[in-house]
C-alpha cells in the first residue's frame, strides 16, 4: 500500500501505552491492599479482600480490603483526631499541602493515567488528557481557597470529619473533587471509592504520605455499599458527600435525616443535547461524540438525549451515523482509541437491558458495522436510538452507556419542554448560532451547568452540581468551598428549647377545633381564612382552630389547613412561577412597598401580637420585621452571580436562580419576625412560597396577607396555610411538586422534613431544631439568601 492510499485509507495500527510502571507498582504492593487510616496502611479488620480487575480483559490487578464497621470507626477516630491540629495549622499550611498534591499528581500524571485505564477501561486519551490534568487543577484551584478562605469566608467554620462516597466514572477526579474542598475549608476525611475502581484512590493515599500531609487528614477505606452505609450512618461523621446514583442517595438521605449531618448530593442525570437548525451541525456533532461517547457515556452529565429541530434532523442523524462508524472501540490503553470498555459486567448488562427495553418500545437502534468488538472484556457499541418517545424508558432513564437517544422539536419552546421533561436536571448542552436563541435556552433549562455550542467542560472554578433529582450542593468554586463551611454562629447554636412549639400544640388542643362559625363570637378578636393564589380561601376542612394568647384568651380563629389545602396552595404557587422572571428592580420595588404598607399597620399588627409574646417583643418583632423587609428589598437586586474564566476559551456565567416553589414551616419564637424573615430571602430571589406560619401565632396570616394585597405583590408568590403543623409539615414534605423546603419547626420536624422529603429529593433547609436569635444580624443575609437560589453555570464559548 503506498504512502497515498495509507493516509486516504486512515488505517491506524496500535499504539499501546506501555502499563509497565503500573504493574511494577501494583506488584511492590504484592497486589493487595489494606485501608489508608491513619497515615498508614491498615489490614481489614475482619480480613476481607475483593478484587479488583481490569475490565477490557477482565483480569485481576489486585486484592483490595473490605471494609466492615470496624474499619469505618478506625477511620473515622483517626480523622477526627487529625481535625484539631489540621485547624490549628492555619489557611497557609494547608495551602502548601494542597500545592505540594498538585504537584505531586502532575509528577505522577502518567501513572495515575494508566492506572486508572486498567481499572476503569476508558481510553488512556481521556484519562491522560482530561481527569488526570482536572485532578491537578482541581489541587492547584483549592491551595488558593485554602489560602484566602479566611478573608473570603468570614466568620465560617469547617464542618469537621467529613465522610465522602465516590462512584467508578471518573474514579481519581471525584476524589479530588471532593478532597481538595473539603480540606481546604479545615475538614478531615474519610473517602470511600467505588468497589470497581479503587486503584487511583489508593495511589493517591501514597501521594498524601510523600506531601507529608498529617497523618488522618485523608483516610481511605475500600469497600462496598455496606461499607459506605457503615460510613453514612457513623455517629461521629459530621458531613457526607455523595456522587453516585440517585436511587442510594435517596437512601443517604432518608439515613442522615435524623442526624445533623450535612449532606451533598450530586447525583444521576438526563441530559438533553439541543441543537437548533441554524447551528454548526459539524461542531454538534463533535460535541456529541464527547457529550455521550465520551468514558462509554459513563457519566452523569452525559449528553444522552439528542433534541434536534424536525427541518435539519435527518441531515444530523445522516452525519451522527457517518461520524459514529469513525469511532474507534477497543482496547482502553491504545492511545488511538475512543470508546473503550465498560467498568463492569453488571453495567454491561444494564445497558443491553434497557437497550433492548428501547428497541421494544418502537426506538430504531442504530450501530455501526464493520467492526468486531474486543473478544474479551465489557464493550458495548456505540449506538443511536432514533423515534424515541419522550415517555419511554430510554429517554427518561439514566443508561450510562454510549447510547444516544435521539428525539425531535419544532419550536424553541417546544425544545425547552421537552429538554426539562423529566426528573433529573444535571446539565444540558445547547448549540444555536443564534446567542439570543441560545442562551434564551439556557436560562430556561432545568439544570445546574450549561454548556453553549461545546459540552462537557469542567473546571474547578466553576460550580458542577444538580437540580431536581440530580441532587443538591455544588462541587468546584466558591459554591463548592461554601458545602464544606458553615456559619459559626450557626454551628455554635444550642438545641432549641421545644417548649413553645409543643405549648402552641398544647393551647390549640386545649381550645380543640370547632365547626365554621361556631366560634365563641363575642370574645372573638378576629377570624382570617387561608390566602392562595392572591385569595383569602376557606380551608377544605370546613374548620377552624382557635387561637389563645398568654392569658389564655380568645384571640380568633385561623382555619384548620389540610392536605387538599396545601394542593391548592402550591398549584397556585407554581402558577406565579413567573415571579422568578421578573426583574429583580421589580421585586425589589414590591419589596420596599410591602415594607411601607407594613410599617404604616405597624401598631395594630403589634398590638395583636402582643397578646401572645408580650408588648416589649411584638414591638420589636414589627419594628425588626419592617427592617428585614427592607433589607431584602435591597438584596433583591444585589444578591447576584459571578463570571468565571476557567482555563479554556470560554466564560462561564454563574447564575443565582430561584429554587421554584418552595414549601416554608415557619418557626414560633418569634412568630412575625421568623416568618419574614424565612419567606421573604425566598421572595427575594423570585421564588414562590406555601407559608405554614406557627401554631403559636397563626393569625399572622391575616396580618400579612393584608400588607401583600395592598402591595402589588402577584397572586401566588406567598400563599399561606395555617392548621397544624406537623401535619401540613408532612404534606409539604412528600409534595412532588415543590423544589425545596424550609423547616424551622423544632429538632423532630426537621428530621422529619429531611427523611420524607427524599421522595423527589427537594432542597432542605432547616434550622435543625437549634435556637435562632431571629432579632440578631445574622437571622438575615448572604446565608439565607444562598439557601433561597442554586447556582446554573452557563459556559459560553467565544473566539473564531
Ligand atoms: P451506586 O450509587 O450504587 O454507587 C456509588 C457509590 O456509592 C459506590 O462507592 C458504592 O459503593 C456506594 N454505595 C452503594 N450503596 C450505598 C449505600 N447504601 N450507602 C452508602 N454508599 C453506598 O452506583 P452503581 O451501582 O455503581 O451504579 C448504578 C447506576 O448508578 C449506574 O448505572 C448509573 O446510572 C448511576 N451512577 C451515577 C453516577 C453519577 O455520577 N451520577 C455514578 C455512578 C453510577
Amino acid at each position: 500500500m503506498s504512502v497515498a492510499e495509507k493516509f486516504v485509507g486512515m488505517e491506524w495500527g496500535a499504539a499501546t501505552e506501555d502499563p509497565k510502571e503500573v504493574l511494577v507498582w501494583l506488584d511492590a504492593h504484592a497486589r493487595k491492599f489494606g485501608h489508608f487510616i491513619g497515615g498508614t496502611w491498615v489490614a481489614p479488620a475482619d480480613g476481607k479482600y475483593f478484587e479488583s480487575a481490569d475490565p477490557s480483559t477482565g483480569e485481576r490487578l489486585a486484592e483490595v480490603a473490605q471494609g466492615s464497621g470496624t474499619d469505618v470507626d478506625a477511620a473515622v477516630k483517626a480523622a477526627r483526631a487529625a481535625l484539631a491540629g489540621w485547624q490549628k495549622i492555619g489557611g497557609h499550611a494547608r495551602a502548601r499541602y494542597l500545592y505540594a498534591i498538585a504537584r505531586l499528581v502532575q509528577k505522577h500524571s502518567r501513572r495515575l493515567a494508566v492506572l486508572e485505564t486498567l481499572d476503569n477501561g476508558k481510553p488512556i486519551r481521556e484519562s491522560r488528557d482530561l481527569d488526570i490534568p482536572l485532578v491537578a487543577r482541581h489541587f492547584y484551584h483549592h491551595a488558593g481557597w485554602a489560602q484566602i478562605r479566611d478573608e473570603e469566608f468570614p466568620g465560617y467554620v469547617a464542618c469537621g470529619v467529613v465522610g465522602q462516597i465516590i462512584p467508578w466514572n471518573f474514579p481519581l477526579l471525584m476524589l479530588a473533587w471532593k478532597i481538595a474542598p473539603a480540606l481546604a475549608a479545615g475538614n478531615t476525611v474519610v473517602l470511600k471509592p467505588a468497589e470497581f475502581t479503587p486503584l487511583t484512590a489508593l495511589a493517591f493515599a501514597e501521594i498524601c504520605v510523600e506531601a507529608g500531609l498529617p497523618a488522618g487528614v485523608v483516610n481511605i477505606v475500600t469497600g462496598d455499599g455496606e461499607t459506605g452505609e457503615a460510613l453514612v450512618m457513623h455517629p461521629d461523621v459530621d458531613k457526607i458527600a455523595f456522587t453516585g446514583s440517585t436511587e442510594v442517595g435517596r437512601a443517604i438521605r432518608r439515613a442522615t435525616a435524623s442526624s445533623h449531618k450535612r449532606l451533598s448530593l450530586e447525583l444521576g442525570g438526563k441530559s438533553p443535547f439541543v441543537i437548533f437548525e441554524d447551528a454548526d451541525l459539524d461542531s454538534a456533532v463533535e460535541g456529541l461524540v464527547d457529550g455521550i461517547w465520551l468514558n462509554q457515556g459513563q457519566v452523569c452529565c452525559a449528553g444522552s438525549r439528542l433534541l434536534v429541530q424536525e427541518s435539519v434532523s435527518d441531515a444530523l442523524l445522516e452525519k451522527v451515523r457517518r461520524r459514529m462508524s469513525t469511532l474507534r472501540v477497543g482496547a482502553p490503553l491504545d492511545k488511538a482509541i475512543d470508546v473503550g470498555a465498560i467498568v463492569a459486567r453488571v453495567q454491561l448488562e444494564r445497558i443491553q437491558r434497557l437497550v433492548a427495553q428501547g428497541k421494544a418500545e418502537g426506538a430504531t437502534c442504530w450501530q455501526p458495522e464493520g467492526f468486531a468488538l474486543p473478544s474479551k472484556g465489557f464493550y458495548f457499541p456505540p449506538t443511536l436510538l432514533s423515534n424515541v418517545h419522550p415517555a419511554s424508558v430510554v429517554a427518561q432513564q439514566e443508561i450510562f452507556g454510549p447510547v444516544l437517544a435521539a428525539m425531535t422539536f419544532r419550536t424553541p419552546r417546544e425544545a425547552v419542554e421537552l429538554a426539562n421533561n423529566t426528573t433529573y436536571g444535571l446539565a444540558a448542552s445547547v448549540w444555536s448560532e443564534s446567542v439570543n436563541v441560545a442562551l434564551q435556552t439556557a436560562a430556561q433549562v432545568k439544570a445546574g451547568v450549561v454548556w453553549v455550542n461545546s459540552t462537557n467542560l469542567f473546571d474547578a472554578a466553576c460550580g458542577f452540581g444538580g437540580y431536581r433529582e440530580s441532587g443538591y450542593g455544588r462541587e468546584g468554586g466558591r459554591e463548592g468551598m461554601l458545602e464544606y463551611l458553615e456559619p459559626e454562629w450557626f454551628a455554635k447554636a444550642p438545641a432549641t428549647k421545644a417548649a413553645s412549639a409543643a405549648e402552641a400544640a398544647e393551647t390549640n388542643q386545649r381550645a380543640g377545633s370547632k365547626a365554621n362559625g361556631q366560634g365563641d363570637a363575642l370574645s372573638m378578636d378576629r377570624t382570617v381564612k387561608l390566602y392562595i393564589g392572591g385569595k383569602q380561601a376557606r380551608p377544605d376542612s370546613g374548620y377552624s382552630v382557635e387561637v389563645r394568647g398568654a392569658d389564655g384568651s380568645l384571640l380568633g380563629e385561623v382555619p384548620l389547613g389540610n392536605r387538599k389545602d396545601i394542593r391548592n396552595a402550591v398549584e397556585a404557587a407554581r402558577k406565579a412561577q413567573g415571579w422568578s422572571k421578573t426583574t429583580a428592580h421589580t421585586r425589589a420595588q414590591i419589596l420596599y412597598y410591602i415594607a411601607e404598607n407594613f410599617s404604616q399597620r405597624s401598631a395594630e399588627i403589634a398590638g395583636r401580637l402582643a397578646r401572645v409574646v408580650g408588648d416589649a417583643q411584638a414591638r420589636r418583632e414589627v419594628e425588626v420585621g419592617v427592617e428585614r423587609v427592607f433589607a431584602y428589598a435591597a438584596w433583591a437586586d444585589k444578591f447576584d452571580g459571578a463570571v468565571h474564566n476557567p482555563p479554556m476559551r470560554n466564560i462561564s456565567i454563574a447564575m443565582n436562580e430561584a429554587v421554584g416553589t418552595v414549601g416554608v414551616l415557619c418557626p414560633s419564637e418569634a412568630p412575625l419576625l421568623g416568618c419574614l424573615s424565612v419567606v421573604m430571602p425566598l421572595v427575594a430571589m423570585g421564588n414562590s412560597v406555601v407559608a405554614v406560619p406557627s401554631e403559636r401565632y397563626p393569625l399572622v396570616i391575616g396580618d400579612l396577607y393584608q400588607v401583600f394585597e395592598t402591595s402589588d405583590l402577584p397572586d401566588g408568590v406567598v400563599n399561606m396555610v395555617s392548621g397544624r403543623g406537623v401535619e401540613l409539615l408532612r404534606v409539604l414534605a412528600e409534595h412532588a411538586d415543590l423544589d425545596a423546603l424550609w423547616c424551622f419547626g423544632d429538632e423532630a420536624q426537621c428530621g422529619m422534613a429531611k427523611s420524607l422529603s427524599a421522595g423527589n429529593l427537594k432542597q432542605v433547609f432547616t434550622g435543625e431544631g437549634r435556637e435562632i436569635d431571629w432579632f440578631a444580624a445574622r437571622a438575615e443575609g448572604k446565608w439565607w439568601l444562598r439557601h433561597a437560589v442554586q447556582v446554573k453555570n452557563v459556559w459560553v464559548p467565544y473566539g473564531e
